[in-house]
This record gives structure tokens, sequence and C-alpha cells, in this order.
């Protein structure tokens, strides 16, 4: 049952965008690369008109290969930060609210605290970079837009973290993790239903100050503890034969060159008293390795 008004979803086919149409059923509009490639203004700008009467509008398209954004630091930014901000204004000029989502890439190495709101951002990346320049050109082009933040976000689609460990523990004798990356595993369907409330309740978008929001799954782990659940899951779910061996590393034995922030893990407490809730990674992680062996 689909009790939310008539909505665009740009980035329909991604895993963050594909959820909240599914959510949003015969109220989505979803807008795909084939539909526009969103940093042509105007080619964005003739489907955002085209899309008739709508109550929101919610950016899930982005660039979101890291190590791609160091290569294509131009690409990334066309994507994730000019694209972002003429959605946002076309928003604004059509009164109408706009939800855009963003990373905790934005943010270095957290220590053993959480990263809120309202703190300082430091990207360490290109990508963490494009991203962080989405989030402030959103906010000049539309003040009323809310940036939605989150993380490790995983799904029944190929390509992510949870799906490429599966692959490669049935394809390998042992795999190499590291242990000192923590975050907050979030299964892309578990955010649907709340950032459509946000972008549909004028009351609860009013207590979002700052006009960001963190919305990540359950407790943090680290990819090392996390790639030990998806085989473990696997396993008990007959998808995988066996457990095969994890060795744990830290991020300075990895030969990539990319910078990724270690410890970096959201403070979700102010969704959380907004009664915006995400199941624990546990639970949702069950359903992805099921469909894995399908
Ligand atoms: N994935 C993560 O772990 C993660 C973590 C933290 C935050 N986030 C943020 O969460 C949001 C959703 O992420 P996601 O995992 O759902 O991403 P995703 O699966 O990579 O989906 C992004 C979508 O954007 C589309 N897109 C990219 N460039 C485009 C262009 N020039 N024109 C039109 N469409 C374009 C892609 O189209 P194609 O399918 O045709 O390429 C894809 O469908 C993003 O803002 C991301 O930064 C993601």
């Amino acid at each position: 049952m689909n009790d939310f008004p008539r909505t665009i979803v740009l980035g329909a086919n991604g895993q963050v965008g594909s959820s909240l149409i599914r959510q949003l059923g015969e109220s989505g509009v979803g807008i795909t690369r084939k539909d526009a490639d969103i940093t042509n203004k105007a080619a964005l700008f003739r489907v955002l008109d085209s899309a008739g009467p709508v109550s929101a509008l919610i950016n899930a398209a982005a660039y979101t290969d890291v190590d791609g954004a160091e290569r294509e630091r131009e690409r990334a930014f066309a994507v994730n930060a000019h694209a972002p901000a003429w959605a946002a204004a076309w928003a604004a000029e059509h009164n109408i609210p706009f939800a855009h989502f963003s990373t905790e890439y934005v943010f270095p190495d957290g220590g053993e605290r959480y990263w809120l709101e309202g703190d300082a951002t430091a990207p360490l990346n290109a990508y963490g970079e494009s991203k962080r320049a989405g989030e402030l050109a959103v906010h000049e082009a539309n003040q009323e837009g809310v940036i939605i933040r989150t993380s490790w976000v995983y799904s029944e689609q190929s390509g992510n973290f949870v799906r490429k460990v599966l692959e490669l523990a049935k394809s390998q004798q042992s795999l190499t993790v590291v242990s000192d990356q923590v975050g907050r595993p979030t299964y892309a369907p578990d955010l649907a239903i709340p950032a459509l409330q946000i972008a549909h309740d004028a009351a609860l978008r009013s207590k979002i100050h700052g006009g960001v929001l963190h919305l990540a799954s359950g407790e943090p782990v680290s990819k090392y503890d996390f790639a030990r659940a998806i085989v473990d899951t696997g396993v008990s779910e007959g998808v995988l034969s066996r457990a095969i061996p994890i060795t744990e590393i830290t991020t300075d034995q990895l030969s990539s060159s990319v910078r990724r922030p270690l410890r970096c893990v959201l403070d979700i407490s102010l969704a959380q008293s907004l009664g915006l809730q995400t199941k624990p990674w546990r639970e949702s992680l069950v359903a992805v390795v099921r469909t894995a062996s399908q």
C-alpha cells in the first residue's frame, strides 16, 4: 500500500533510486540515464518539465565509483555537484520539497566519536570532495532542500560490498579485508520510507535544522566483521558451501592510493529521535544473501 503523493526520483535504476520507486509504486516518476544525462542541464530540465504535476523531487543519482572519481574528477563533480544543484533549483522554482543523498565520505577519520550532522566536513578523496561540493551547491540553490547522508549502501543489485564478498567467497580460497574501516551498513530499501517521509512531511523537515540528516542502519561494524557476517550468513542460508578464511589487514596495507576514512561512523541519533528508523543490518543481510542464490 503506497501512501505517498507523486514524486520524481532521479537515479531510478540505482540501489536507492529503485528502492524509492518500488516504495512509491504508481506515484513514482523514475528518471534514469536513458531519460536524461543529468549533467546536461537542458536535458535534465526537459525531462523534469515533462513529468506532470509532482509533490516532491528526490535525487538518488550519483557518481559512486570512489576509485574512478580520482581519474574522472570532472565527471564526478558534474554528476555529484552541478546536476544536484540544478535539480534543487528546479524544485525551488516549482515550490516542491527536494531531498538529496550524500555520504559519510564527506568526513575524514572519525576516531572514537561518531559524526554529527553539524560537524565540519573534510573529505579525504575526490568522491567525498564532489559529494561535499554537491551538499553546498544544493543548499545554495535551495535553502529548503534536505541532504540525507548515508553509508555503506547495499541491496540485491550487483556491485556492492555484500554481493562482492559473496562472489569472491565462491571463487577464491581466502579473503583479505580491512578491519580499521568502520561504518554503518545500510540496506537501500530501508532508506525508502524515511526518505519519502522527509520529502512529504513539512513538520518533519522543520525539525532537521541545517537541512542535513544522517540516516543509516543499526550498529557500526568493521569491514572485516561485516565480511565475516556476510560469509557466515551465506553458509547458514546455503548460498556458500563453506566459510572461507578471512585475513584481517589495515588500510595502509592496501595497494590502493585512494584514501578512505577509517572509523567513519554517522551519528544517527537525530533520525532516531524523529522516529526515522531503519532495520538492523543483520536482518536485511539475510534477505540479500538469499537472493544471491537465485
Ligand atoms: N553506494 C554506497 O555505498 C553509498 C554510500 C553512502 C552514500 N551513498 C549515496 O547514496 C546515493 C545513492 O547511491 P546508490 O548506491 O543507490 O548509487 P548507485 O546504485 O550507483 O546509483 C546511482 C544512479 O545514478 C545514475 N547516474 C549516474 N550518473 C548519471 C548521469 N550522468 N545521468 C543520469 N543518471 C546517472 C546511475 O545510472 P546508471 O545505472 O545508468 O549508471 C545509477 O542508476 C548517492 O547519492 C550516493 O552518493 C551511497
